[in-house]
């Protein structure tokens, strides 16, 4: 085997175009070209999003070789995302993906986002411990809200996961209902870092040990707001921060309860935490806190690895390389893939 592998990832799946270089298992670049265009509508509009990764996908994939200081002939191979997400979305990593590893007569890899933002844990980094299998991982994002069970790089079983709503659409609804601008996750997270999560409480959902539901949750916070705006007009704006800080508390008790389950569950305490949703404070902390006082082994992802990147996609794609798992060029995008597909 070389001692150099250069893997090219390219990530198209939702509405960021991402193009990242790794050598081995350490990131050479990772770039990413969100799209502005969604904010005004409230979310993602996937006629608008597949066409600004048609724009996108060539000056980010040179923007990533140049950073890396790689010509492109210097690559082994090239993975993309093959799915879930978008279909518009994801046609045009796939198409483009194919192309260039057509054009450079080098092997394909077809890459599940799912288990990309896992195996991000695996980006080799300083100061960063790398989880021994299996762990559990928390997987918390704006399409998936899950609980795996991580065996191997590409054994994953899934234990629980939502039966509704995914978190980060729990976060991203509320700050709507608040009126703040898409994504509302960060935004949320900023202002209750201001404010008491003790003022409002909000009931937690009653599911499976191991499952999550946030759509009562949702309804909870639109009628207490609208409850409360009768009887002062000005109740979001005088209350932003007590209720921000009161939901993020919600959401991630939630979310702790049931890690708390899974760890039960399984005896497993090596336990991640992956996606978007997972650059949020509050999750971090508390998972800091489970490591100091629960004897939990904790793996909390670099912020540029927990939104939707490319070098998860790369990392993912070195491991399918060194083991041979290439895909054929006949390969099709999937809107729908489990994380164990
Ligand atoms: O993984 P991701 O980039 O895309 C999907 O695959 O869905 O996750 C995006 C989600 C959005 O819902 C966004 O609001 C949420 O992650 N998010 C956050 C934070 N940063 C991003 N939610 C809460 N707190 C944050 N700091
Ligand atoms: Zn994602």
């Amino acid at each position: 085997m070389k001692n150099s592998i250069y893997i090219l990832g390219i990530e198209s799946s939702c509405d960021d175009t991402s193009a990242s270089v790794i050598c081995n298992k350490k990131v050479l670049s990772n770039v990413v070209a969100n799209q502005e265009v969604h904010s005004k509508y409230g979310g993602v509009v996937p006629e608008l999003a597949s066409r600004a990764h048609q724009q996108n996908i060539v000056p980010v994939v040179q923007q990533a070789l140049i950073e890396a200081k790689i010509n492109k002939n210097q690559l082994n191979a090239i993975a993309f995302t093959k799915g879930p997400g978008l279909m518009g979305s994801l046609l045009v990593g796939t198409s483009f993906a194919k192309s260039l590893a057509l054009g450079l007569n080098i092997p394909l890899i077809a890459v599940n986002h799912m288990q990309a933002h896992i195996l991000a844990h695996f980006i080799k980094e300083e100061n960063t411990n790398t989880p021994p299998f299996p762990f559990i991982c928390l997987t918390i994002s704006g399409g998936h809200t899950q609980i795996v069970r991580i065996n191997d790089y590409f054994d994953m079983e899934i234990l629980g996961e939502t039966i509704d709503d995914a978190v980060g659409e729990a976060f991203d609804k509320s700050a709507k209902i608040l009126g703040l601008p898409y994504p509302g996750g960060p935004l949320i997270d900023k202002y209750a870092q201001l404010g008491n999560q003790k003022a409002f409480s909000f009931s937690k959902p009653k599911v499976g040990d191991l499952d999550f539901s946030f759509s009562g949750l949702k309804t909870a916070i639109l009628y207490f707001i609208q409850k409360k705006e009768k009887e002062n007009p000005n109740f979001i704006k005088e209350n932003l921060y007590d209720i921000c800080a009161s939901i993020q508390y919600t959401i991630v008790e939630i979310l702790i309860d049931k890690l708390k389950n899974a760890v039960k569950k399984t005896g497993i305490t090596h336990v991640a935490i992956a996606g978007g949703v997972s650059a949020n404070s509050e999750i971090r902390k508390r998972l800091l806190y489970a490591q100091k006082h629960w004897g939990w082994t904790t793996y909390i992802p670099k912020f540029e690895y927990t939104t939707d990147n490319a070098a998860m996609i790369a990392i993912s794609g070195y491991f399918k390389y060194i083991n041979d798992l290439h895909a054929d060029v006949s390969v099709t995008a999937q809107a729908r893939l489990k994380v164990n597909e």
